[in-house]
């Protein structure tokens, strides 16, 4: 038996015999499966980052898709409208117990806000911080091919990258990386309140800073799936098209992208904090924490659950505002 196999069985039976939870057994079988496939040589599809491996689906001859990698810290908890921390490498270290992450299905999408169309917002997942990688088959480190980041449309108040896959596109031509990245949304991702303006309140626009979290991320470690991390070009349609643009104005690390491509550009104005503040009170209230000061209402919006927020801000998008 390779050496590799023996380590990882050995570990496996330390995990039962110190009875650890079935999600750790489950990691420590795929990696005896994905070695077996290794030793087999079979196209083993695993991408180390360094501080976890991912394995990805081989979903066209060409292509492989990598999905729901995270790369921020999930934004639960008292980190609800707060800029995107990155990720906490002992954190996913410890939690993967060095065993090979699943990649190969969708992950949730960000919380939805409602369309317009009568459908109710809320449908899931707060834990959404995450990006979905089409990379050529084989790609490895040192290919160097460019770089797509694409940014979702749907009003920053929906959408959902599964919805716009490129592992097509790189089955065709396969010699580009695609990133597409899920972010916060709606009130999850755009909560404006004067208070932001001490971070210690919180901050302004988090879905917004959860894109650049994204480019960050891939600015570190695209390479490892085979991508040029100084040849990324941004691309959105859109409120991702708009993403495009704000990136453009906004960004002043000229180092996370080199290109822009922004398509159907969602150009409505951009209202002040001043101006949303009706709306800031109207979503508080129907949220159940409208007696103010600011501050207390933001710790109660914190603690609230998210059908309760997804019911808020539906009826501030589409209500009485
Ligand atoms: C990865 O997860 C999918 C979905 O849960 C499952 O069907 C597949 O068997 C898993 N792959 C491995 C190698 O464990
Ligand atoms: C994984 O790839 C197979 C084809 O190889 C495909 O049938 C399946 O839908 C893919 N899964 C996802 C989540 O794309
Ligand atoms: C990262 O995670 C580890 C393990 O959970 C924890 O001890 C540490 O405080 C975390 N670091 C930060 C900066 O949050
Ligand atoms: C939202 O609006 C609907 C219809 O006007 C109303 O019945 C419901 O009580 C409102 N919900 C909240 C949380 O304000
Ligand atoms: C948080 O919400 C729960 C109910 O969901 C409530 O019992 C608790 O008092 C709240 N805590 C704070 C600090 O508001």
């Amino acid at each position: 038996m390779p050496e590799a196999i023996k380590e990882v069985v050995g570990d496996i039976f330390t995990l039962l015999s110190e009875g650890h939870s079935r999600n750790m057994l489950r990691r420590g079988l795929l990696a005896v499966f994905l070695l077996t496939g290794l030793v087999r040589g079979a196209p083993p599809n695993v991408v180390d980052v360094g501080y976890a491996s991912y394995l990805g689906n081989q979903t066209y001859p060409n292509a492989v898709a990598y999905l729901g990698v995270l790369y921020a810290e999930p934004p639960l908890g008292t980190l609800r409208w707060r800029a995107p921390l990155p990720l906490n490498i002992t954190r996913i270290t410890a939690s993967t117990h060095g065993g090979v992450v699943n990649a190969t299905e969708y992950p949730e999408f960000c919380i939805q806000g409602s369309t317009g169309d009568g459908d109710a917002g809320g449908a899931g997942s707060e834990d959404c911080l995450k990006v979905n990688i089409y990379a050529p088959t084989g790609a490895k480190k040192g290919a160097n091919f460019p770089v797509l980041v694409y940014f979702h449309g749907g009003g920053y108040v929906y959408g959902n990258p599964r919805n716009w896959p490129f592992d097509h596109w790189v089955h065709q031509t396969p010699d580009v990386i695609i990133v597409s990245v899920y972010y916060r949304l709606d009130v999850f991702g755009f909560l404006a309140v004067e208070d932001f303006s001490d971070s210690e309140n919180g901050d302004f626009n988090v879905g917004f800073q959860d894109q650049i979290q994204a480019l960050k991320w891939v600015q570190k470690y695209i390479s490892a799936f085979g991508g040029n991390s100084e040849e990324v070009t941004i691309n959105g349609q859109s409120a991702g098209g708009s993403s495009v643009e704000l990136h453009m104005t906004a960004n002043q690390d000229k180092t996370l992208f080199s290109r822009a491509i922004a398509q159907s550009v969602y150009r409505t104005p951009v209202p002040t904090v001043q101006e949303q503040k009706p709306l800031f009170g109207f979503f508080a209230t129907a949220a159940g924490c409208g007696k103010g000061p600011t501050t207390a209402q933001l710790s109660c919006l914190r603690n609230a659950t998210v059908s309760a927020l997804a019911r808020a801000q539906d009826n501030a998008s589409y209500g009485s505002l």
